[in-house]
């Protein structure tokens, strides 16, 4: 006979099973272990006022904890990226395991990785969150996970040296701690912004430096405290249109931007292939020359003076009065799409022609999954860095394509 409290009970676990079928469907689940974790963890005791619906949809954060702007700064991770992130992190039993940015669903889902030979630590630089996560670590029967309450920009000391550490906030930055508590052949996994956008990268460390080991876009809360992001500037051009950029080489000269939105726009088409957007949009970002993205609205695009590409941000190549940035048109030649550039302003020939130079060389040499090595190199800069560089503060990133 089925109870009321029966039904309640199992109705988590077929919400749980439906998940994970449909995260190895999606690619983001590829091995077992990780299967098996998310198969028992209950995910909706970490939840416990949301909707049992949303705690296990795979692609919505549950909200946490907001700031007095009402913008989220601490949320439950979607399962579809922690599964992402956790299969590049390549846990196994018995390693030692440091998570930045706590909220208890990912601890666990590591403890089940780990086993009960592992040790896994989560620290978390809001008191409220650590206090939270410890409840509901305690309620899901996970009462091993340790909690700390610090800044994750020094690490946690005490517990290092870690196989893994995993850090679940976009991070600007790779301190120098996590290098430093990493184990010889241990494994970064870090959502890191590079010029305005973010992708998880995992970085195996390589002696002083990382090398990256793959990389998946991903959208995280931003980090706070000593780690906090402080070199991005915004642009707002007009209302709808904004450029973002964090390299104070780039101009940002809000009038003259402005003004350039109103000259008569330039079409170059590469005639070269359109896809993997997130594969050609790291290399455009890396390799433009005074890059910065353009953000636009929906009721801007409708309006025909922006293209659509900027609704999610785009790259764009700026200079003092100018501006490119990259469009696509239908075109069966060249496979469904075909890239091409916009451009305004009295440099907008120039500019195009640069841009669209790139979209061709992208297309003939690089056009391939995980086609870039990303290293990161902590110091000052070498006098004369063989790739594409990116100064961070405690650091640079190398970038070559191959
Ligand atoms: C996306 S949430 C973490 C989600 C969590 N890992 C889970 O199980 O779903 C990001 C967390 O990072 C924390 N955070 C932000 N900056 C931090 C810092 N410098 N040190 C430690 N935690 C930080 C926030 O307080 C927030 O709780």
């Amino acid at each position: 006979m089925t109870s009321i409290d029966d039904s309640t009970v199992r109705e988590p676990d077929a919400l749980r099973a439906d998940m994970v079928r449909a995260l190895r469907d999606q690619n983001a689940i590829t091995s077992e272990p990780v299967a098996a974790a998310f198969a028992v963890v209950p995910r909706h005791l970490f939840a416990p006022d949301a909707p049992l619906g949303l705690a296990y949809d795979l692609h919505s954060t549950v909200p946490v904890k907001k700031d007095e702007h009402g913008m989220d700064i601490s949320v439950m991770s979607a399962a579809h990226l922690q599964a992402v992130m956790l299969e590049q992190a390549g846990i196994e039993p018995g390693m030692k395991v440091l998570e930045i940015g706590s909220g208890g669903c990912n601890a666990a889902l590591i403890q089940e990785l780990v086993g009960s030979d592992g040790v896994v630590t989560t620290v978390d630089i809001d008191h409220d969150i650590v206090d939270r996560a410890r409840l509901c670590l305690d309620d899901a029967g996970y009462g091993q996970v340790k909690t700390v309450l610090a800044d994750g920009e020094g690490g946690v000391p005490d517990g290092a040296p870690y196989d893994r550490i995993i850090v679940t906030a976009a991070a600007w930055d790779i301190p120098p701690s996590w290098i430093s508590e990493l184990t010889g052949n241990g494994r970064l996994v870090v959502p890191l912004t590079v010029r305005g956008t973010t992708r998880s990268i995992a970085f195996d460390r390589d002696g002083k430096d990382l090398i990256s080991h793959s990389y998946r876009l991903a959208r995280f809360v931003p980090m706070q405290g000593e780690g906090a992001a402080k070199e991005e500037r915004k642009a707002m051009l007009r209302d709808g249109v904004a450029v973002q950029a964090d390299d104070e080489q780039v101009p940002l000269n809000t009038q003259a931007l402005n003004r350039a939105l109103d000259t008569p726009r330039l079409e170059h088409w590469s005639g070269a292939a359109y896809d993997l957007p997130d594969e050609l949009e790291l290399y455009l970002t890396l390799n433009l020359s005074s890059t910065a993205r353009l953000h636009a609205s929906k009721d801007v695009v409708d309006s025909g003076l922006v293209e659509a590409s900027a609704l999610l941000g785009v790259p764009a190549l700026v200079s003092q009065d100018s501006i490119a940035y990259r469009t696509r048109r239908e075109n069966q030649d060249t496979g469904g799409f075909e890239s091409g550039v916009v451009a305004h302003g009295p440099q907008a020939e120039a500019l195009a022609a640069q841009y669209t130079d790139l979209l061709r060389r992208w297309a003939e040499n690089h056009r391939r999954r995980g086609a870039a090595a990303i290293r990161y190199l902590p110091g000052p800069a070498p006098s004369s860095p063989p790739q594409v560089t990116v100064q961070k503060r405690h650091g640079i990133l190398a970038v070559s394509w191959h």
